[in-house]
């Protein structure tokens, strides 16, 4: 009964706190923990979609590229570099002082079949591919040096089971590809903060590898700063003692750790293996598109609570993590709409398709004010 009436009290007290001091924004209400970032696409660079952008600023405090800085974007063909989105991408994030992430360096997709190979189509040797990536890293982030705060140098470096990937890289180079990549980009900008991202870290098989990669990469004194946690969740994935224990293990190796794509799906699972590997295509099928009309409200309230579950778990850490990314503006951004499954209506972010905020919004804020309430 005590118990009990203790509770309700510290409820209403918590609301009238809510009450008083709601923040009125994301970066506010985290303004003390992290940032909070939103991977911007090219509408929203370049001010076509002015009402993302109205949201983009008054919402978050730090900002990714979807895709424009990725390496077949930026650096088409061997000559040839093009930097007309990155610099707009900078410029805006700089014009509303924000966190500015470069997505990524090194990737085993979405990267030209080129950069594998000589111009008589042969495959490059361990050298020459060194060199190339060198001069694309050096490229490209020495042109953003000091205005481009943190880099994705290696992206998805690691097989489910935690082994290396035989990727392009790691064939031709061998494994210390990725210790090079992080020491071309702290020669190229020594201030900026290097991290290495992937998803699914937080199954054990993987974390370990990557654990093992990030021990190793320490001892040899590669300047990597932050593990990248992408976050591509479900509303049962990762269990939220998953989700602890993996931001545990990345601090005690004395990296900080930053979520960098989260966002939570709703719909039918497509796949039977939890992944973010974008080359899986599943055909179109209605029963895996259930909410063409809207979300159900049970399911929007599911949402608002694994939201809020998952950011509380994020505060707890709040000494280690830096950054909580969102993949995406709007539900209508997202590239779940189109992966696994083309053409679907997906719920995966905290604003509607009419850039609304839904209750998983109010939710994120509620975590951040009763926090500060205690
Ligand atoms: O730009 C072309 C456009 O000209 C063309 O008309 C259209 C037709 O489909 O395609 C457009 O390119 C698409 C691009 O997104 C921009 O929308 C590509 O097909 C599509 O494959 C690409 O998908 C991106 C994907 O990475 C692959 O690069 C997603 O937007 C992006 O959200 C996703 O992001 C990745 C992270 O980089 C790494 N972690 C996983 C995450 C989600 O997959």
């Amino acid at each position: 009964m005590h118990l009990r009436f203790a509770a309700l009290t510290a409820s209403f007290v918590i609301g009238l706190a809510a009450t008083a001091q709601a923040p009125t924004s994301l970066k506010d209400a985290y303004h003390a923990d992290f940032y909070i970032g939103a991977a911007i696409n090219t509408a929203q660079i370049t001010g076509q979609d002015a009402r993302g952008d109205a949201l983009i600023a008054a919402q978050f405090d730090s900002i990714s590229p979807e895709n424009c800085l990725k390496w077949e974007n930026v650096h088409p063909q061997p000559d040839k570099y093009d930097f007309t989105i990155p610099d707009q991408y900078v410029a805006f994030g700089e014009k509303h002082h924000m966190f500015i992430v470069g997505h990524n360096l090194v990737w085993h997709n979405q990267t030209p079949a080129w950069v594998f190979h000589d111009d008589k189509g042969n495959l490059l040797t361990r050298d020459a591919l060194l060199a190339r990536m060198r001069d694309h890293i050096h490229t490209v982030v020495g042109r953003y040096k000091g205005r481009i705060q943190t880099w994705d140098v290696v992206n998805e470096a690691l097989n489910e089971d935690g082994t290396l990937r035989q990727s392009m890289w790691e064939k031709i180079i061998g494994d210390d590809y990725i210790a090079k990549a992080f020491e071309y980009a702290h020669e190229a900008d020594p201030q900026a903060q290097l991290n290495y991202n992937d998803y699914n870290l937080e199954n054990e098989p993987k974390r370990y590898g990557a654990i093992a990669l990030i021990t190793k990469l320490k001892s040899q004194g590669v300047p990597i700063a932050t593990v990248g946690l992408q976050g591509h969740d479900s509303l049962d994935w990762p269990t939220l003692d998953q989700q602890d224990a993996t931001i545990e293990a990345f601090a005690k190796l004395g990296v900080k750790v930053a979520i960098t794509e989260l966002d939570i799906d709703v719909l039918p699972r497509a796949t039977r293996q939890q992944t973010a590997d974008v080359t899986v295509n599943i055909a179109q099928n209605p029963a895996l598109n259930p909410y063409v009309n809207g979300l159900p409200d049970a399911v929007q309230q599911q949402l608002a609570k694994r939201y809020a579950d998952l950011f509380t778990v994020f505060l707890k850490h709040r000494d280690v993590v830096n950054r909580v990314t969102f993949w995406g503006v709007t539900d209508a951004d997202s590239w779940r709409n189109d992966w696994p499954v083309r053409g679907r209506t997906s719920y995966p972010l905290l604003f509607d398709r009419a850039a609304q905020p839904k209750p998983a919004y109010t939710a994120v804020i509620q975590v951040a004010t009763t926090k500060s309430s205690q």
